[in-house]
């Protein structure tokens, strides 16, 4: 069995965790590709296990037959996933299978700090960043004075390299944010200790991914964030620093095109994003406050409350064009049970225009009203569906309209967190 990709079709935050893991039960590895800590993913186990919330290590660690890989095209902050694995390890997992790319660019202490001092610098445009150091890290790669994995083996070359890229931003600290200087030498103690704690993961998983995959083993790629909040083709500058989207997933890999048999899109049923931003579908406060306290709408990674908005056809239609989803599968569905109506967005109106295209330029994007069909809502609680017939009609009316926008199936609909409250159509 070949690769799937597994890709957020909103602004992140749909429940790709939750897929990741049921799909994980059939792979033999399960990948990131993109992104770093910012993301975060909880799962919920369906045999009552306690549920876990991870932020590097991959969604499948759950289960012992899948190995988890951290691709180059993901930034790793070397703090974080040694705490991240000794959690995991004192929670019972075993993290020895875990594969780490050498060539993963590393988030340091001075783009942690640069992320939080360049935010405050933008005042009313900023993005309202996870100030994990993301977008700095990804700046260095592409300005090609990033640190990666594999320097941290070595801490001679550590030095040199922290050296040389200190010199310019302890001057960019000091002179333009007002910060102290940090120290080269530190540093690299610092970090090779960490390189020899990372050391037994470390690994060339490009080769080890192409080589499973010629033999017939199959991979799971799983993406963070979502479209909406892709470096190319996401609401720019409200974006994440990487690619979220299927062309992130070969690149972010190593994997190519001809081993990827699917793209499965997550998508919510309703939409969230945090951070600022253009959000056409923002709910009033009231119905926002629903959502957010029955679908539990806060940032797994910086405890933010998510804004909430109605289910818009336009971006999913979007996404699935950009990502060419096979299925998609419709999270959070139960957070609606009890709402008399559901609007859902099928349109925007742009200065008097109808379209059901996302608008190139931002301005417009800023400034589409979106045009609502109310659905009919269903009172009954949906947690315990099983199978279709289980579903209220309603719910049908709307899985009938995601397809259409989509221009693919509903391959299921997710009723609660845990991985028996899914109902999969056949
Ligand atoms: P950064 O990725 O920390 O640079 O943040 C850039 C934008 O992406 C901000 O609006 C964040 O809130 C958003 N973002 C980053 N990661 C996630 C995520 O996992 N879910 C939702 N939004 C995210």
């Amino acid at each position: 069995m070949p690769a799937k990709a597994i890709i957020g079709g909103q602004w992140g935050d749909e429940g790709k965790g939750k897929y990741t893991d049921i799909f994980a039960a059939h792979a033999r590895y399960a990948v990131r590709f993109q992104g770093g800590n910012n993301a975060g993913h909880t799962i919920v186990p369906g045999d009552g296990g306690r549920s876990l919330r991870l932020h590097l290590v991959p969604s499948s660690i759950r289960r012992p037959g899948c190995i988890p890989v951290i691709g180059n095209g993901v930034v790793v902050d070397p703090e974080v996933l040694v705490s991240e694995l000794s959690q995991l390890e004192s929670l019972g997992y075993d993290v020895s299978a875990l594969r780490l790319s050498a060539n993963a660019h590393l988030i340091m202490p001075y783009h942690k700090i640069l992320d939080r001092v360049s935010e405050r610098y933008l005042g009313k445009n900023r993005v309202g960043t996870t100030k994990k150091g993301i977008g700095p890290a990804y700046s260095d790669k592409a300005a090609r004075i990033g640190l990666r994995v594999q320097d941290l083996l070595d801490e001679k070359i550590l030095l040199e390299k922290l050296e040389s890229v200190l010199r310019e931003k302890n001057q960019i600290l000091a002179k333009v944010y007002n910060q102290l200087p940090l120290e080269a030498s530190e540093l690299a103690a610092r970090y090779s200790e960490l390189g020899k704690q990372l050391a037994p993961y470390i690994c060339d998983t490009v080769s080890l991914l192409n080589e499973a995959l010629e033999k017939g083993e199959s991979a799971l790629l799983e993406g963070a964030q979502g479209t909406l909040l892709d470096i190319d083709h996401g609401s720019y500058p409200f974006v994440t620093s990487s690619s979220c989207t299927i062309g992130g997933a070969c690149s972010g890999s190593g994997i190519p095109l001809r081993h990827i048999s699917k793209v499965i899109g997550v998508v919510k049923a309703y939409v969230t994003r945090v951070g600022a931003g253009p959000f056409p579908t923002e709910a009033d406060p009231l119905s926002q406050e629903m959502i957010v306290s029955k679908g539990k709408e806060f940032g797994t990674t910086t405890g933010r409350k998510r804004r909430c908005g109605w289910f818009d056809c336009v971006l999913l239609r979007y996404a699935s064009r950009i990502n060419g989803f096979d299925e998609i599968h419709l999270t959070k569905l139960d957070v609606l049970s009890g709402f008399e109506s559901i609007p859902v967005a099928i349109a925007y109106d742009i200065g008097g225009k109808k379209t059901k295209d996302m608008p190139y330029h931002q301005s417009e994007f800023h400034h589409a009203r979106p045009i609502y069909e109310e659905i009919q809502g269903w009172s009954e609680e949906i947690r315990r569906a099983q199978k279709p017939e289980d579903l209220p009609l309603e719910v049908r009316q709307f899985v009938e309209i995601a397809e259409e926008s989509a221009g693919c199936r509903v391959a299921s609909v997710s009723v609660g967190p845990a991985e028996d409250q899914t109902v999969f159509f056949d």
